[in-house]
Formats: structure tokens, sequence, C-alpha cells
């Protein structure tokens, strides 16, 4: 257990994160901050109160104060407005890179020892504009996107092979865009290849639909987009820094030289120990998947060009 988990932006990734770093009792404190008067308050309130009924101790606590996120080990950072009629890309690029700007200065002052884990959208530029203005090493930066992304690819599975999804093991790497390259070859069912019990027709449309999850989801929600498996993605990061358990998860990460890549953060297996981001593991990949992966890391460097452009 760590001392205090800090979750940025009270929306429902952050409220969903915040219960489940308590409910773990990753921290002894875990804090709810947004910028909304009031609000994240009384959802941190809520929390501490289910806290007797779930049989939690972790100290939960919202505020609008960035004071009290003073000496925080880890923050969860999920800051940012989700894209509303009428706002374009870029518009959205904008406020969320000044968001997520603010919060890294802020992060920089109160605890210049932290690990951040980035959530906000888009996701790789995000982690960018954290990296840069925290002035944090890259161990102690990165993105949670690869967990979601692989998370769905083993759910589509187990519903198509029934088998339980903790058996399932994938890897999902790229941006966290419709680009990402959900990676067949390293994909196995208990030890045994997919490729054993699934041909590429039946496996094509689960591709498909894993690339586009995000979607799915907002096409449904309608005024939002996913929260429980994005917040179970993140703070399963958070704890595996806590435990320093040394998983190795797909994360966004910035790379130099990686991947023959460097100035950018994009999805790859890294180990997650309590330095954070401890290593970025380099897998030999065949020309399809090498080609696919360079069409996301294209994708990532069109935001970070733009985002040259903004002035935030
Ligand atoms: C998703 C968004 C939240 O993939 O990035 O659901």
């Amino acid at each position: 257990m760590v001392n205090k988990i800090s979750v940025i932006g009270g929306g429902h990734v952050g409220e969903s994160c915040s219960l489940l770093a308590s409910q773990q009792e990753l921290a002894k404190e875990v804090i709810l901050l947004d910028i909304i008067e009031d609000v994240p308050i009384g959802k941190g309130l809520d929390q501490w109160e289910a806290a007797p009924v779930l049989g939690f101790d972790t100290r939960v606590k919202g505020t609008n104060d960035w004071a009290d996120t003073a000496g925080t080990d880890i923050f969860i950072m999920t800051a940012g407005v989700a894209r509303k009629p009428g706002m374009d890309r870029e518009d959205l690029l904008k406020i969320n890179a000044g968001i997520v700007k603010s919060c890294a200065e802020n992060i920089k002052k109160y605890a210049p020892d932290s690990i951040i884990i980035v959530v906000s959208n888009p996701l790789d530029v995000m982690a960018y504009v954290a990296f840069e203005n925290s002035g944090f090493p890259r161990e102690r930066v990165f993105g949670m996107a690869g967990i979601l992304d692989t998370a769905r690819f083993r759910s589509f599975l187990a519903l198509e092979l029934d088998v339980s999804v903790e058996d399932i093991q994938a890897l999902v790497l790229g941006g966290h865009g419709d680009s990402m390259v959900p990676l067949v070859s390293y994909a196995s069912i208990s030890g045994i290849p997919l490729t054993f019990f699934l041909d590429q027709e039946t496996l094509d449309p689960i591709i498909t639909r894993t690339r586009k999850g995000g979607g799915e989801i907002v096409g449904y929600l309608k005024t939002g987009s996913a929260y429980y498996a994005p917040a179970a993605g993140a703070v399963q990061m958070a704890e595996a820094i806590v435990k320093d358990k040394k998983r190795i998860f797909p994360c966004s990460c910035y790379l130099q030289g990686e991947y023959g890549q460097e100035g950018l953060f994009i999805g790859v297996p890294c180990k997650v120990g309590k330095g954070g981001m401890e290593g970025i593991i380099e897998v030999p990949l065949s020309d399809d998947e090498k080609a696919a992966l360079d069409n996301s890391m294209n994708a990532v460097k069109s935001t970070m060009d733009d985002l040259a452009k903004l002035d935030y």
C-alpha cells in the first residue's frame, strides 16, 4: 500500500478509478480532484460512506484543492472534456492539451516524485503533454490504453470461444485509436496459440470490433464514452506499481529508439513495477504487423503535428 493515490478529473472514469483503487486498498488515502465546485467532494464522501459496507479502510476524499494532492505517490490523470456536437478534433485537442498541461504543472509543484498514469484523450498525445510539462523522466509518465484495448480483445474472444477471460493472453500495440494493432501471433489461450482455436475469417470481425471498441460504447451511450473498462485498466497499472509486481502490459510509452521511433508515445509492451515504466520490450514483428504498427505511429504523429501548431 502507498500513502496517496490522486485521481485527477471527477467524471465517470475518475470516479470509477477512485472507487476501484479504494476498494482494493491500494493506498492509505485516495484523492478525487475536479475543478467543478463541490461535486468531487460529494462523490468522495459518498464513496467513503460505502467503505463500511464494502469493507475498505482507504480514506477517500474529494476536493477542489490541488494542495490535497501534496505528496501523492501515483496520479491517475483522467481530466479533459469529451467531444461535443460542433467541436472538431482540433478544438478537443487544444482544450484537453491545455487542461493536461496545467494539471502536469500542478503535479510537478505538489508531488515532484510521483508517477503519472495518463488516461485523458487523445491518449498518446496527452501522455506526451503530461511528460513535457511535468519534466518527469519517461519511467514516471505513461499512458493507459493497451490494457483497455487488450481487455476488449480478450472479452470478445472469451465470448466467441466460451472460455474464461482469465486464460486469454493477448497483446494490442500502437496508438489508442482505430489503427491499433491486435497481434494475433502473440495471442494465446493458456499458452495454446489462438490460431489453433479460430481461423482468420472468424478472427477478422473480432479484431475490427476491438479496434472500434471505444466507438461502439460511445454509440450506445450517446453523450459520453466508456468508463468501467478504462478505469479498471488504469487501476491495474496503479496496482502493479503499488505492489511492485513487474507485470508486462502494453502501455503508451515514450519511445527513444525502440521500434525504430523516437519522440512520441505509443502503445508497446513494458514492465510495470514500483519505478513505473521499468523497461520497454521490443518483440519481433512480421512484415504485416510492422506495417500496421507504422501506420498506427503515423496516425499518432499526425496528431502530434497538430499539437505542435497549437498555442495551448
Ligand atoms: C475508449 C475511450 C475512452 O476507448 O478512449 O473507450
